[in-house]
């Protein structure tokens, strides 16, 4: 490219910014574009979006600064070849009436992003140091344990993505679910470190590691995911996932879903495979969590009454430390908070699910939890090499509705 267009770009958004007179610039050299931090701690998305357009195929972008301010929405979706170098870290801004007025739509969930990413080719490395920042503290005070506050942004979204790479990188601190994946084929995340941890009473509610919806060929390697409520979480549509070799302090662990949310939806997840995941003081290892088949109020917080399946899910070779609750749990009893009963009542089928081996301890007597619906039993449903796992108690209860012919282990109750 033109190295005059560089010049050009420095030069027009110093006249658009005549009276931010240190915004964030770039400059491009051969098909790379580098992006400088303003001087004076204004919003650097502008010059953001000015070098994803100017380098959006074919091209390598380089955030070298140690700090990029980041005040506003951005999409940055249908790139094409593209390599991201972030060495250093993007911090969100702390308007919370912009965020929420301003958020781009996940399109599912009634959730919002405050960066939307996408495209095909795309290898973004953050070098193990390049760190999204989501300023999350503020959010879990202003929240406050609510759940799914509308308009409270996930700090990234990867949409339409296909055949990409995304590693070394950190996120620290974030607003809300950290990512989402949407409508990708062929991606790979790997070496992602995710911590967001509250200082203060105020707890980092919904902050999950991940989500998958309309997804393929996703896999997960090397991710630590630190937080009172993280996880890796496949909703709809999350087909041939692999999660790999990851450290997993606190939250729920490997979920499937929640999902069967909307009423006559059909929606499937089949084919996963976790493995070396390492469990410490998780509430469980791998877990599948169903609404109810009755609708109760809407989205996010509310729903039920959706149809489909989860199939071939396989969580092995865990290390379990200080599990909380039970190691292996099944409930087709989510509704809307406060809510209870419809525990037989989805009409979602959950077959072919399999645990261990696994090792380790649960903090309990409970070695699983498995409760499936009246409506739609769960057949396939396997124990491997489970039998060492430490429980608290001298009792090993593996608590059962409607598991048929279960494989490896007697229900208790
Ligand atoms: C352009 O790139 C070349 C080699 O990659 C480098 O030597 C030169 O300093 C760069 N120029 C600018 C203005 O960044
Ligand atoms: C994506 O980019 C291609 C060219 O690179 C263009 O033809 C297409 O219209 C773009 N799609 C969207 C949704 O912007
Ligand atoms: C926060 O954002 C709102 C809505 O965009 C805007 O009206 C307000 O001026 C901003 N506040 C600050 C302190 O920038
Ligand atoms: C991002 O921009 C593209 C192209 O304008 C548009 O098609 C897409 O809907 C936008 N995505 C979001 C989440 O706003
Ligand atoms: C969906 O989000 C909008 C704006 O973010 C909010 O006003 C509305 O109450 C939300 N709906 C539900 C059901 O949470
Ligand atoms: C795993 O990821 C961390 C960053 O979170 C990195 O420091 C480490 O080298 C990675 N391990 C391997 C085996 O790649
Ligand atoms: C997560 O972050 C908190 C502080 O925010 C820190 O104390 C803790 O050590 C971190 N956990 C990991 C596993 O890095
Ligand atoms: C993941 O954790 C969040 C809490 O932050 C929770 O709302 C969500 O339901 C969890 N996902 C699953 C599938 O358990
Ligand atoms: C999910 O995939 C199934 C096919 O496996 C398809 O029938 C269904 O329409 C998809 N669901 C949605 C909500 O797109
Ligand atoms: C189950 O999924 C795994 C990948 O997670 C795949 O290797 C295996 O072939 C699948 N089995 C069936 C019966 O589809
Ligand atoms: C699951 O894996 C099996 C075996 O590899 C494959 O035949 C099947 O198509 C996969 N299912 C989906 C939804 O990709
Ligand atoms: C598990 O809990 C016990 C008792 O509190 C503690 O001694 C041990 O260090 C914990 N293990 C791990 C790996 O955190």
């Amino acid at each position: 490219m033109d190295p005059f267009l560089g010049f050009f770009v420095v030069a027009a958004l110093g006249l658009l910014g005549i009276r931010v007179v240190h915004a964030g610039t770039v400059s491009m050299n051969d098909s790379i574009c580098t992006v400088h931090a303003s001087l004076d701690g204004s919003d650097d998305a502008p010059a953001i979006l000015a070098a994803f357009d100017l380098c959006r195929r074919d091209s390598v972008i380089s955030f070298v600064d140690d700090l990029y301010h980041i005040e506003s929405v951005m999409n940055t979706t249908n790139l094409s070849n593209v390599q991201v170098n972030l060495h250093g870290t993007l911090l969100w801004g702390t308007n919370i009436t912009y965020w929420r007025a301003n958020g781009l739509p996940l399109d599912y969930l009634n959730m919002t992003t405050a960066w939307a990413f996408g495209g095909d080719k795309i290898v973004f490395n953050g070098y193990d140091r390049g760190t999204f920042d989501g300023n999350g503290q503020l959010w879990y005070d202003f929240t406050n344990g609510v759940s799914n506050l509308p308009g409270r942004p996930i700090s990234l979204m990867i949409t339409d993505t296909t055949r990409s790479v995304f590693s070394g990188i950190r996120f620290v601190q974030s607003q809300f679910w950290t990512m989402a994946i949407k409508s990708s084929d062929d991606v790979l995340l790997e070496n992602i470190y995710v911590n967001s941890t509250s200082s203060s009473r105020a707890p980092a509610r919904n902050t999950d590691g991940v989500d998958t919806f309309f997804s393929n060929q996703i896999t997960f390697r090397n991710w630590t995911v630190t937080g009172g409520d993280d996880n890796i979480s496949l909703k709809a549509n999350s087909t041939n996932i692999l999660i790999q070799d990851c450290v997993f302090h606190g939250g729920l662990g490997v979920a499937i879903g929640s999902i069967g949310q909307y009423p006559g939806v059909f929606e499937t997840v089949e084919n996963v495979t976790a493995e070396r995941v390492s469990c410490f003081g998780t509430r469980y290892s791998g877990y599948i969590k169903t609404w109810t088949g009755i609708q109760q109020n809407f989205p996010p917080n509310g729903g039920g009454g959706g149809l489909g399946y989860a199939k071939n899910i396989t969580f092995r070779d865990f290390t379990l430390a200080n599990v909380t609750d039970e190691v292996a749990r099944i409930t087709q009893c989510t509704s809307f908070s406060g809510a209870t009963g419809g525990c037989d009542t989805s009409l979602f089928q959950v077959s072919d699910i399999t645990w261990g081996p696994m090792t380790g301890n649960v903090l309990s007597d409970t070695i699983a939890q498995l409760q499936c619906s009246g409506a739609s039993p769960c057949p396939g449903v396997r124990f491997v090499g489970m039998d060492d796992i430490a429980t608290s108690g001298s009792s090993r209860r593996v608590a059962c509705s409607h598991v048929v012919d279960p494989s490896g282990f007697n229900c208790t109750v």
